[in-house]
């Protein structure tokens, strides 16, 4: 089974990203290298990790053509001012050595600029030429809903915390609704999928594992994307290792039962008022 592709409003987003928060300089540039080599094309940054530049520096030491990547970076909400928001993305642009990013992402929403001054900007990005592809993270129900109506370009994709633990059910049928690929960050929920006697069993009858049988039912769901991140490069390629098996239905379906709408594992003073 080869890697697949999640398409929305023009789109095609690899259906497995390297996630590369928190790491910076040395390791995250090594890491990014190692992930190409492993077969990832999809990188995940952001102006607020700080390691744009580590992630341009491991791309370059890939080997891998620059064109053959899909790169995703998000802006601060410091920034996505009419007035901030252009200007930050060729800064990324630089420190990425691109002249384009394939997804161009708003962090967080910010409530002391409009939203409709903000989705301004972001189109305003698109036109220029600086993204290929515009979208959201942590936007609620509501802030989607006025995002999708004040956009003048296609917002293809939102980014928000969503693995097997968690329910999210709200504001995936939100953006399914509307089309977008769903971003799940923190997909292997930081990990704590690991031991769930649900997940173990349906990796043992597959001779996976519980982090694979994760990322597999996320990925397996047709519109998601999912962005595990490991500063280990044998961690990296399990976590890549999930095109060469499928679940059935009803494993689906079983894993589908463990979600509660406490099992957020983000950071708690970053998770958003999810619907
Ligand atoms: N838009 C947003 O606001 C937002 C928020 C959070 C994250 N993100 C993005 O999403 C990416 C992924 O999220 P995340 O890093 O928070 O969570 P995650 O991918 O669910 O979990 C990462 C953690 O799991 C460990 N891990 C990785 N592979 C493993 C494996 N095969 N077995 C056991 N443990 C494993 C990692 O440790 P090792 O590194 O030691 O392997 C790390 O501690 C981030 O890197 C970032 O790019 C975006």
């Amino acid at each position: 089974m080869a890697m697949q592709a999640v398409k929305a409003h023009g789109a095609e987003i690899p259906a497995i990203g390297f996630g590369t928060w928190p790491m910076r300089g040395e390791t995250c540039a090594r890491m990014v290298s190692e992930a190409l080599k492993i077969g990832y094309r999809h990188i995940d940054t952001a102006q607020g990790y700080q390691n744009e530049a580590d992630v341009g520096a491991g791309i370059a030491a890939s080997g891998v053509a620059p064109g053959d990547i899909f790169v995703t970076t998000k802006v601060m909400p410091e920034r996505t001012s009419k007035a901030l928001l252009v200007g930050s993305v060729e800064e990324s642009l630089k420190k990425l050595r691109r002249d384009q990013v394939d997804l161009l992402l708003l962090h967080w929403p910010n409530p002391k600029i409009p939203v409709g001054e903000t989705i301004a900007a972001l189109c305003e990005a698109k036109r220029l030429g600086l993204a290929r592809h515009i979208g959201i993270s942590n936007y609620t129900i509501a802030l989607t809903e006025e995002a999708l109506r004040v956009a003048t370009e296609p917002l293809v994709a939102s980014q928000i915390e969503y693995h097997a633990l968690v329910d999210q059910t709200k504001i995936l049928a939100t953006l399914r609704r509307h089309g977008l690929a769903i971003i799940a960050y923190c997909p292997i929920a930081l990990g704590r999928v690991v031991g769930n006697p649900v997940i173990e069993a349906i990796a043992k009858a597959h001779g996976k594992t519980a982090v694979q049988v994760a990322l597999r039912w996320l990925i397996q769901q047709g519109d998601v994307v999912a962005i595990p991140k490991s500063s280990n490069p044998d961690r990296a390629r399990e976590n890549f290792g999930i095109f060469d098996f499928a679940l059935s239905e009803a494993e689906m379906v079983e894993i589908a039962t463990l979600k509660r709408p406490e099992h957020l594992v983000n950071d708690r003073s970053l998770v958003p008022a999810w619907d």
